[in-house]
């Protein structure tokens, strides 16, 4: 276990927060394991009604660790990435996202996956899988086109082009773009504990229903692009990209 995520409880709401500041927040292995692990006892816990996930008031996260990529790349869906995605994804709580700052990678995949998201209106996010040799992953390749239309969704996901928190609010990626990092969290923080006084059975068949049309076909996609994913990372133009990062300076 490591301090880079730090759990909190307030009442009924498990706060999940990305904590390595140095690296802005980039997420390695033992990272997705400990965030498995507060997602799964969030799902089991009765007495925990919403989970947030955040960073801090300047990022959210720089995405995957890159040396991790390139010294531990995920080779299949036994990964602690893709479990926890695929946490995430099964969550039966609402899961609620609080981001200012970059969320770069997976920092905006996963927002795809959070019932709300509260974003800093001068957030930066970006998909950068082509320019990196990847390719879109976790559902990004069926939900993007689908939420944006094909041409809006090429210039995110093939041209890698970086977006602001103000329109990942307009286009529907968030659900409301705020002044400063400190209002996001203070009102994801109000939404959040707003789940308290809500009857826990009937958030949770409703999210269930909002999520059921989609699943089969998301499940299918998600291990298309993860076996995409992990072969990419290998390839010569993902390891010629993913060094010059790292030897960047
Ligand atoms: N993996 C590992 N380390 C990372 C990282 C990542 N994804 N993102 C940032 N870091 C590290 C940098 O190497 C640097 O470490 P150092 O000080 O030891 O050299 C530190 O975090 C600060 O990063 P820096 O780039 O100087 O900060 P910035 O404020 O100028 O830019 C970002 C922030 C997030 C825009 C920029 O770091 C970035 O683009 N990161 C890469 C993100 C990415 O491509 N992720 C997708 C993976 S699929």
């Amino acid at each position: 276990m490591t301090d880079a995520i730090q759990i909190e409880r307030e009442r009924g709401l498990l706060t999940l927060r990305l904590n390595r500041p140095d690296k802005k927040n980039a997420l390695t292995r033992a990272m997705y394991s400990h965030l498995v692990e507060a997602l799964k006892q969030a799902d089991t816990d009765p007495d925990i009604n919403a989970v947030l996930i955040t960073g801090s008031a300047e990022c959210f996260t720089a995405g995957n660790d890159i040396a991790d990529f390139i010294q531990q790349p995920p080779s299949n869906l036994d990964s602690p990435v893709f479990h926890f995605m695929l946490n995430l994804l099964e969550c039966r709580k609402p899961v609620i996202a609080a981001v200012a700052g970059a969320a770069v990678g997976i920092g905006t995949t996963l927002l795809l996956h959070c019932d709300l998201v509260y974003v800093s209106r001068d957030a930066r996010l970006r998909m950068p899988f082509v320019n990196l040799g990847l390719c879109p992953e976790f559902g990004s390749s069926l939900l993007l086109p689908r939420l944006l239309g094909h041409a809006k969704a090429s210039e995110l996901l093939l041209l890698g082009e970086g977006f602001s928190g103000e329109q990942a609010a307009e286009w529907g990626i968030a659900t409301e773009a705020l002044g400063s990092g400190e209002a996001v969290l203070a009102k994801a923080r109000e939404m959040a504990l707003r789940f308290e006084s809500l009857p826990p059975e009937a958030v949770r068949i409703s999210k269930q229903l909002m999520k059921a049309p989609d699943r089969e076909q998301l499940r299918k996609v998600i291990e298309e692009e993860g076996a995409l994913f992990t072969q990419r990372l290998r390839s010569p133009e993902a390891m010629a990209a993913l060094s010059g990062f790292i030897n960047r300076r």
